[in-house]
C-alpha cells in the first residue's frame, strides 16, 4: 500500500544550496510530496523533536546544530516509503554511505549528514504531525 514517511533537509545542506538537487533526487526516486516548508528550529524545539536520543552522548550538540539554520521538512508519499526512503539517503555515517545516495553525495559528517528519514510508520505519523497540520497535506 501507499504510505509516508518524514524528511527534512538538515541546516548544512540548506545553507551549501542543495535543497533543489535534493529535491529532484526525491522526486525522481517516485516520492511524491504531500508537505514541504522552510522553517528553523529553536534549541528546545530541537530537543523536543529529538527527545527519544536524550540520553545519546551527542544529544546537546545535535540539538544545537539542528537550530542553527533553516531546515525544509517534508511529508513524503510512496509504496514502501519508510524503507525505500532510508536506502535512498544511505547511512547516518555518510563515510558508511553508499555512493550515490544524498547523504554520500552531500553529508559532511556524521552530525551534520544532510538529510533525516523516519525510521518507522509509526514515527513518520509523529514527525510529520510535529511540522504540519492536517491543513497542510495535500
Ligand atoms: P538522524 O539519524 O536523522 O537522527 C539522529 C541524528 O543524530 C543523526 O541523524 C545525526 O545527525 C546525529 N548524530 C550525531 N552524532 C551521531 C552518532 N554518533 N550516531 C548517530 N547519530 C548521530
Amino acid at each position: 500500500a501507499t504510505n509516508r514517511t518524514f524528511t527534512m533537509i538538515k541546516p548544512d545542506a540548506v545553507s551549501a544550496g542543495n535543497t533543489g538537487a535534493i529535491t529532484k533526487m526525491i522526486e525522481e526516486a517516485g516520492f511524491k510530496i504531500v508537505a514541504m516548508k522552510k522553517t528553523k528550529l529553536s534549541a528546545e524545539q530541537a530537543g523536543q523533536f529529538y527527545a527519544i536520543h536524550k540520553e545519546r552522548p551527542f544529544y546537546k550538540d545535535l540539538c544545537a546544530y539542528m537550530s542553527s539554520g533553516a531546515i525544509v521538512p517534508m511529508i513524503l508519499e510512496k509504496a514502501n516509503a519508510v524503507e525505500d526512503f532510508r536506502k535512498l539517503i544511505g547511512a547516518t555515517d555518510p563515510k558508511k554511505a553508499e555512493v550515490g545516495t544524498i547523504r554520500n553525495l552531500f553529508a559532511t559528517s556524521i552530525e551534520a549528514n544532510a538529510i533525516h528519514g523516519s525510521d518507522s510508520d509509526e514515527n513518520a505519523a509523529i514527525e510529520g504531525s510535529f511540522f504540519f497540520s492536517q491543513f497542510e497535506q495535500f
